[in-house]
């Protein structure tokens, strides 16, 4: 029996996602204190530039904000650090040894840079705990085995994730009967399974309730320090209630960058972008 049938046999997957193999990590070096290098970074579409001469640096543990107008390059810049698109221009480093352009996507997130999608995409026949297990589990080939035995460490992190994402008490129900939060919050415990250095979140509280924003911006905020986190959101309260540095995105670059107060008050800023969404 295949490792593909024995999983549709327990679980009833046709074709499940493949997730990457944390093992062989490259060294990730970040003496100087930064996880990821932007420098120069440029992509054009059709003749439209969608990245135009971007730099960026995000700091070891630091949770940074990224705002901007619909169309600003948001999910462009993300698409390029995880391998996605392929810049004109430019150089991307995660760490201070790793060159992202030289790698591809399954690399990238080996290399450990997770990405969750503004979609939930969770395995939805099967229980929030299943769902943990196989993130964890990285290869599908390796599920099988995996499965069969989980020793005491491995529990105690899915036990641990289980905590940090607020679904507890909600092990054994299966990730499709979730509220839309709940997925959002288990695919970021699915991502964390995997133990990416850097997370790149792209519109986390788009459609989640007043309560759901709450706990994911306590999530968020606890996961600053021990990963490096970017954040990409319109919600101004959200952003205000986890922001501690702002980088403002606006025809490709960066306009300006600072605490919440200073690109609020940022005149550029207003005119383009607050203007829309008032704080
Ligand atoms: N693969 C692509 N082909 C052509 N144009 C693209 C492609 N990807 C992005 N664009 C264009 O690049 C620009 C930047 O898009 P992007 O999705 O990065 O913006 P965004 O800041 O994420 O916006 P939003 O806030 O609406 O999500 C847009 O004009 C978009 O239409
Ligand atoms: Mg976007």
């Amino acid at each position: 029996m295949t490792a593909r049938d024995r999983l549709r046999a327990i679980f009833g997957i046709e074709d499940p996602i493949i997730f990457p193999i944390p093992e062989s990590s490259p060294e990730l070096d970040l003496r100087h204190g930064v996880i990821l290098y932007l420098e120069g970074i440029s992509v054009s579409f059709d003749g439209f530039k969608a990245i135009d001469d971007l730099n960026l640096y995000i700091d070891d543990g630091e949770l940074r904000c990224v705002i901007g107008p619909n169309g600003a390059g948001k999910t462009t810049m993300m698409d390029i650090i995880t391998g996605k698109t392929k810049p004109d221009s430019g150089s991307a480093w995660f760490g201070g040894t790793i060159d992202l352009l030289q790698m591809d996507e399954p690399g990238i997130a080996e290399a450990g840079i997770g990405r969750k999608f503004q979609k939930p995409t969770v395995f939805e026949e099967l229980i929030v705990h299943s769902n943990l297990e196989l993130a964890m589990a990285g290869n599908k080939a390796a599920w099988p085995t995996f499965l069969a035995r989980l020793d005491d460490g491995q529990k105690d992190r899915i036990n641990e994730t289980l905590k940090l994402i607020n679904l507890e008490s909600l092990t054994k129900t299966k990730a499709g009967s979730l509220s839309h939060g709940q997925k959002q919050w288990l695919e970021i415990g699915m991502l964390l399974m995997q133990n990416p250095k850097l997370l790149l979140i792209d519109e986390p509280v788009a459609g989640m309730t007043q309560q759901e924003m709450e706990r994911t911006a306590e999530l968020l905020t606890s996961l600053a320090g021990s990963h490096s986190v970017v954040v990409v959101e319109h919600d101004m309260d959200f952003i205000r209630s986890i922001a501690r540095k702002v980088s403002v995105l606006h025809q490709g670059r960066i306009l300006a960058e600072g605490t919440m107060d200073e690109v609020q008050n940022n005149q550029q800023v207003i005119e383009v972008y607050l203007g829309e969404y008032p704080c």
